[in-house]
């Protein structure tokens, strides 16, 4: 714990303005570390603690783990383990090409935080011009192994210039649930701005602070993702590096996303969205502070909740399982103190997590065949923004007596 106080802000990291924790989840270990017992020694905890910025409105971590504690050669989450998660790069893609793209000699992409290719996977089958930026060497080395062109280094205004003198400035910069995890935003945003053609389009999405707010799906706040933005923060952010806020769209993934367009200011006209979604957040009450402090009361409403469920199911001797061992479980599993008495194992399909133990909670992760293998009594759906792609999976669960038990919005059971 002696590495507890470290990277802690206490200014803003967009605006520079004085910040202080609205709440704490407690001690906290790295989201997607998922060790294995002999390394239970050593395992890294820091305090998950939010705070919002009033002068700019951007939702933050106030402390963070160092980057290379996060991203590195054993990164274990893969984007392509979800069909719907395909699909819906795939469409993103094509909504790019056939957008800002259309018309364009020999168009330039450039993905921040590419992962495995998901998307670029899309603009290297039509043969355009592509370049993913991923650190975590593990991920970029399968999207290299499928011919997409990828360095593994961290974006900021030094590569930018690289990569601006070697293919020439871009003509799409594109990034997926990757803004929310840069604590450099400032550095991030000069970078694009230079990177970026004056006819160029940045366009990103990431867990939406409106979705969150509303669904009380605290599970979005985890080391990875530093900041939770809403337009508000997203166009104050931006605006100071030359870069306009010109389009939002609403996105049905990671339980509520939003994808922002920004361009050169002044280079393209603003879509009515932009006021609208602008206006709903100011009714929402996003920039008011006694916002985040209702917040923080139906966290702890929903922690105790979960608790009273798990400790009556466990008093019954029921089988509770844990289905998807994402990184939003592992804020859930040791916020509200869910240890393996109560969740036997956590089902995943992807295998660098199998058989190792969740982090924090230590909760052992099993292949999925021991999910279907022996049907649990009841199954806690951690990876509860595949709602439907698993609900429909798992239709054998259900007609089998098994249940499921959701928290977001609330903490219930359904079948
Ligand atoms: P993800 O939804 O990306 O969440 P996070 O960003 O919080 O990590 O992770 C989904 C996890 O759930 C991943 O480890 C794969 C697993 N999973 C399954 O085990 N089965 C499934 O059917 C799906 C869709 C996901
Ligand atoms: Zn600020």
């Amino acid at each position: 714990m002696s590495e507890l106080n470290q990277n802690r802000a206490s200014a803003c990291r967009v605006c520079g303005a004085h910040l202080t924790a609205f709440m704490s989840f407690g001690r906290m270990p790295i989201a997607n570390g998922f060790l294995k017992s002999e390394e239970i020694q050593s395992e890294y905890f820091f305090e998950l603690a939010p705070a919002f910025c009033e002068p700019c409105g951007m939702f933050q971590l106030v402390e963070q783990p160092s980057p290379d504690k996060m991203f590195h050669g054993r990164y274990a989450f893969y984007s392509s383990t979800s069909r719907y998660m395909q699909v819906h790069f795939e469409r993103f893609a094509q909504s790019v090409i056939n957008g800002v793209l259309a018309g364009r000699a020999d168009p330039f992409v450039v993905e921040l935080g590419s992962n495995d290719g998901i998307m670029l996977r899309n603009f290297h089958a039509c043969g355009v011009r592509h370049l993913g930026v991923e650190p975590s060497v593990n991920v970029a080395e399968v999207a290299r192994g499928c011919g997409i062109n990828t360095i593994s280094a961290f974006f900021g205004r030094k590569l930018a210039s690289h990569i601006e003198a070697e293919h020439g400035h871009a003509d799409a910069i594109l990034a997926a649930n990757v803004m929310c995890h840069i604590p450099d935003l400032p550095g991030v945003a000069d970078g694009v701005r230079r990177l970026l053609r004056p006819d160029g389009v940045f366009v990103f999405e990431d867990p939406y602070l409106g979705d969150m707010i509303a669904k009380t799906s605290y599970d979005q706040i985890y080391d990875e993702h530093v900041f939770i933005f809403s337009a508000t923060s997203v166009k104050n952010a931006f605006a100071p590096h030359g870069l306009e806020l010109v389009d939002v769209a609403p996105q049905k993934t990671h339980g509520g996303s939003m994808r922002y367009t920004l361009a050169p200011m002044d280079s393209r006209p603003a879509t009515s969205a932009v006021d609208e979604c602008l206006a709903r957040e100011r009714e929402q009450g996003l920039g008011r502070s006694e916002t985040y402090v209702r917040f923080k009361q139906s966290c702890e409403a929903s922690r105790a909740r979960l608790m009273e469920m798990l400790n009556s199911l466990r008093r019954e001797g029921r089988r509770v399982v844990g289905y998807g061992a994402t990184s939003k479980s592992t804020t859930v599993t040791n916020y509200c103190g869910i240890t393996p008495e109560h969740v036997e194992f956590i089902s995943d399909t992807t295998p660098i997590k199998q058989g190792k133990l969740s982090p924090g909670a230590h909760i052992p992760v099993r292949p999925y065949d021991e999910f279907v293998r022996a049907f649990p009594d009841y199954a806690l759906l951690f990876a509860w923004n595949h709602s439907d792609e698993i609900r429909e999976k798992e239709q054998s669960f259900v007609a089998g007596g098994g249940r499921w038990i959701v928290y977001v919005p609330e903490v219930k059971v359904v079948s």
